[in-house]
């Protein structure tokens, strides 16, 4: 039985911290979720450090319920939420329910996000009066890194905080389950927490949030072009993944391996049956 909805929501009332992180394939998935994580975010960011693009932007729901597929197949407890991608979901509630079916029905995920305020409650209502449960997310929108002008903190002036304190809110009321607060300040991220009943979880956005949620490649160390400062990396597998390729290239030029060990034997009669009959020693 995968966690679900209510149970998530009976953690934030407990007072229990949860702990989500991103997956984009069946192999993490699978590590992952027998480490403990039941909360998963298939996110768009696999635009950057599963696709080498340089913003969330050029992401499609295609590539999405691609490696959300992924993900589902490689676990059986988590509850695995998928992001709606730019612009799938912001010209119309119809449009946004569609894309969120495709979601739900083809990567058979249990969830979505979204990011945006105000301007996505239509489109979180009618997704939520329609049975799909619905993550918002706040602070820095990756989807909107040009009008932001970067990856920037976000609600650092007394409009923006209100601003933020209000989407929450609206985003609550609207039905969404939780909210993500990325790149958000801890204060303020804490007042967000306080204030709203569903759980908010934070990505750059200090300990006040009823959760976390990391990026996996930035977390283990690696996704190279870019640390962000909340990361802390609790392992560095890219120097461990370089170390270990650069050693089999070594092994296969001086011929160490494959060895017996790797190989596979052949009965010598067949053998002769090749070759036929070893030559006799004179
Ligand atoms: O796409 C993603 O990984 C996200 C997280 C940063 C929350 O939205």
């Amino acid at each position: 039985m995968r966690l679900t909805i209510r149970q998530i929501q009976t953690m934030k009332r407990k007072g229990e911290r949860i702990a989500m992180l991103t997956a984009y394939d069946y192999t993490m998935a699978r590590l992952v979720e027998a480490a403990g994580v039941s909360f998963i975010l298939v996110g768009d960011s696999l635009g950057m450090v599963m696709l080498g693009h340089d913003s969330t932007l050029p992401v499609t729901l295609d590539a999405i319920i691609h490696h959300a597929q992924a993900v589902v197949r490689g676990t059986t407890k988590a509850l695995v939420v998928a992001d709606l991608p730019f612009m799938t979901y912001n010209i119309s509630p119809e449009l946004a329910l569609q894309n969120a079916a495709r979601l739900m029905q083809e990567a058979g995920v249990q969830a979505v996000k979204l990011e945006g305020g105000r301007h996505v409650v239509p489109m979180v209502q009618r997704m939520t009066e329609c049975g799909i449960p619905v993550m918002g997310h706040l602070g820095l929108t990756p989807q909107a890194v040009h009008q932001l002008s970067g990856f920037r903190v976000q609600g650092r002036t007394v409009e923006s905080a209100q601003r933020l304190l209000d989407d929450a809110r609206a985003l609550e009321d609207a039905g969404a389950f939780s909210v993500v607060l990325e790149l958000v300040p801890t204060e303020l991220a804490r007042c967000i927490s306080q204030t709203l009943a569903i759980p908010t979880i934070g990505i750059g956005a200090g300990a006040g949030c009823d959760g976390q949620v990391q990026v996996i490649h930035d977390m283990l160390g690696l996704y190279e072009d870019f640390v962000p400062k909340h990361t802390k990396q609790f392992a560095t597998l890219g120097s461990t993944i370089r170390n270990a390729v650069s050693q089999y290239v070594q092994e296969v030029q001086s011929g160490q391996f494959p060895t017996p060990d790797h190989s596979f034997g052949m009965d010598e009669t067949l053998l002769q049956s090749l070759y036929g009959p070893a030559p006799q020693e004179p």
